[in-house]
């Protein structure tokens, strides 16, 4: 069967129907339209550049030049990547630019010129010396009141904003994390160096943002990993060799269309995320779930009124055969139940749509959990 990817995925980026949650993540000098286009069959969004898009991160580039490194070093950034993104426009991908900059007006000039059609990502990762010096890169990260400018100034001019942060770096990755979506960024962009999926289970507990997880990710396994703690989409870089990218694709869409919802947490007690809610149990145990609801400030009575609201005319509604009487309680696909399965088949829903609709009820109960007031939710 071709499953259409709206249907195979369900995520859109910039109003685009992402093909395939794999991103090509930017590597200055690198990645542009003709890198893309020769990989474009098996990814979903790529970020070209990085640009350097003002005369003190140009001359930083030059630098770096000099130095042996490469660099696109175009006379007019702006003309180059206006250029670069209409080599895109058929492309299928969701075009970012990777940019650096010395001040937010740079950045906002950059938007304004070329308008919403390609999302704007902020390079907050960058550590070498010379763009540091040019109050960019892993400066953002030490100075977040610029980096928060940044995006305000980005956002002013009505597109869709990235930021590219390595973690680790800034004080407190949360709190970078919710300042981030409080300023009004779109999606995180993490390298997660060492810190691997513990790191990105709390930046996916923090905020609602949609996150790209990155670093090393060379296989399915490594890729599941990160989608199984709260990646949205995973970006390559060094190993986006073009037989990496069709393996990688061609088992996440499997994956997407044998379980129905491609980054489905792990059950919260498994580790898992807070999206994981929309598995738990009614809260009538000692369990990794009440302190949970402490830490989110959510009542027991609430909570239960939240999934059992959530699921109101939807066939989640019945299973009154299973541990708790509805299916809103019930476990994940991959647990295992003969009782939740006979519900199942009684209303007529297979495996892949129960967890279409679970996805439903974790987005509704994620809305209560990111619109409340409280300030913080949990590791
Ligand atoms: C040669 C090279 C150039 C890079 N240039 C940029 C850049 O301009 N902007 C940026 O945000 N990240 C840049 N990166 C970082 C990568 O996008 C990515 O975060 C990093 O390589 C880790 O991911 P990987 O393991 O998939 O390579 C660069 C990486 C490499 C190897
Ligand atoms: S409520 Fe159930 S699924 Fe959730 S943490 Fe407790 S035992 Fe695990
Ligand atoms: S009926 Fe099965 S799937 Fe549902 S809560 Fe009980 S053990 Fe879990």
């Amino acid at each position: 069967m071709i499953m259409d990817p709206y249907d195979r995925y369900e995520l859109m980026v910039n109003g685009m129907v992402v093909q395939t949650p794999i991103v090509l993540a930017s590597m200055a000098g690198v990645v542009d339209a003709e890198y893309a286009l020769a990989r474009s069959e098996n990814a979903g969004m790529v970020c070209i550049g990085g640009y350097s898009i003002d005369d003190a991160t140009m001359a930083a580039s030059r630098s770096l030049v000099e130095a042996g490194r490469e660099e696109f070093l175009p006379d007019d950034p702006v003309a180059e990547i206006r250029a670069q993104a209409q080599a895109l426009m058929e492309s299928g991908l969701v075009v970012a630019v990777n940019m650096r900059g010395s001040t937010p007006a740079s950045f906002a000039a950059v938007a304004g010129a070329i308008g919403p059609s390609i999302v704007y990502e902020i390079d907050a990762h960058c550590r070498q010396e010379p763009m540091i010096a040019a109050g960019c890169g892993e400066a953002l990260l030490h100075d977040t009141a610029a980096l928060m400018e940044t995006v305000r100034a980005l956002k002013k001019e009505g597109v869709t904003v990235s930021v590219k942060i390595r973690a680790g770096v800034a004080e407190d990755d949360r709190a970078l994390a919710r300042a981030l979506w409080q300023a009004g960024a779109d999606i995180l962009h993490i390298d997660l160096m060492d810190f691997g999926h513990t790191k990105l289970r709390q930046i996916r507990n923090a905020c609602p943002l949609v996150l790209i997880a990155n670093n090393s990710i060379t296989s399915f396994l490594v890729a599941k990993d990160m989608l199984a703690h709260g990646a949205d989409m995973v970006s390559l870089a060094r190993h986006a060799d073009p037989a990496t990218l069709a393996s990688l694709n061609r088992s996440i869409a499997e994956y997407a269309d044998e379980t129905g919802w491609y980054n489905a947490p792990k059950q919260l007690c498994r580790g898992g995320d807070i999206r994981s809610l929309t598995f738990c149990c009614m809260p009538v145990k000692k369990c990794p779930l009440l302190p949970v609801l402490d830490t989110l400030g959510i009542s027991r009575n609430e909570f239960m009124s939240l999934k059992l609201d959530g699921v109101k005319n939807t066939p989640l509604q019945g299973g009154e055969n299973t541990c708790f009487g509805s299916l809103a309680w019930c476990c994940k696909s991959s647990t295992p139940c003969m009782f939740r399965n006979m519900a199942l088949k009684e209303a007529g829903l297979s495996l892949p749509d129960y967890m279409r609709y679970k996805r439903r009820l974790s987005e509704k109960l994620m809305k209560r959990v990111f619109d409340g007031d409280l300030f913080y939710a949990t590791e």
